[in-house]
């Protein structure tokens, strides 16, 4: 699998921050932290009930003092040390455990929780503070700070960064995502159109595991080591 592999896009889910204790969005109960997603992640919830949809990220935002990243968050920085430019992540998790685990070439498609979006000037500043709702842009200083997440209906950020990055893939790999939210979980066929290789990881199969070459099941911190341990081989 690794003859001439040299541009390489990787997308995860919540599910590679699972072993570091956060919940994935469709647990069990299909509940995220015991909310229905669309309770807490569109414009709407946002615009009916401000106070819950700020407190829900707070929530989150100050359980990543809790956690650390795990093996496979660490497998990935060190392909990025390694690889270079030719490497992307693409991550749809908002939680910071990829930075932290030391990966630099990473786009958060759907946001952060340590960041908060000005409504007024557009500007994303950092924030890792509790966000109520009308505190002040540290920018344009007008209270319409809401959470740096894109919620469902809104546009993911930096997608011509990324389908260009998928068309010129020679390996996709998917890591910890069911498959239900797109575009991510499309990302798979506009890699294979490129004519990628395109591996899935996960612990279940994903609704588009048909779509990849290879599905591995298991849990990230397995299988995600494996894999980076052979492309640096
Ligand atoms: N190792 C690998 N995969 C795992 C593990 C693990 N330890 N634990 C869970 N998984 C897998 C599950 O099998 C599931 O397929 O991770 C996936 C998590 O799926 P979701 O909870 O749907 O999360 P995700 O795919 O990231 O959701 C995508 O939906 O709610 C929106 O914007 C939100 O970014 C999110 C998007």
């Amino acid at each position: 699998m690794t003859h001439d592999i040299r541009n390489i896009v990787i997308l995860t889910g919540a599910g590679i921050s699972a072993e570091s204790g956060l919940a994935t969005f469709r647990g069990p109960d299909g509940l995220w932290e015991g909310h229905r997603v669309e309770d807490v992640c569109t414009p709407e919830a946002l615009a009916r009930d401000p106070v819950l949809v700020h407190r829900f990220y707070d929530e989150r935002r100050a359980k990543l003092a809790d956690v650390q990243p795990n093996a496979a968050h660490e497998a990935l920085a060190a392909l990025d040390a390694s690889w270079g430019d030719d490497l992307l992540i693409v991550t749809q998790n908002v939680d910071d455990l990829h930075e932290r685990a030391g990966a630099r070439r990473l786009i958060h498609m759907h946001g952060e929780l340590r960041s908060a979006l000005c409504v007024a000037c557009g500007k994303a500043v950092s924030w890792g503070d509790p966000l109520p709702p009308g505190s002040s842009c540290t920018g344009c200083a007008a209270p319409r700070l809401r959470p740096d997440i894109v919620f469902f209906g809104e546009m993911p950020y930096r997608m011509d960064r990324i389908y260009a990055a998928l068309e010129q893939a020679d390996l996709f790999v998917s890591i910890g995502t069911s498959g239900a939210v797109y575009p991510a979980a499309g990302f798979v066929q506009t890699a294979r159109h490129a004519g990628a290789h395109t591996i899935e990881l996960n612990l279940d199969p994903s609704a588009g595991s048909a779509l990849f070459d290879e599905s591995r099941l298991g849990p990230a911190t397995l299988l995600v080591p494996d894999l980076v341990r052979t492309l640096l081989s």
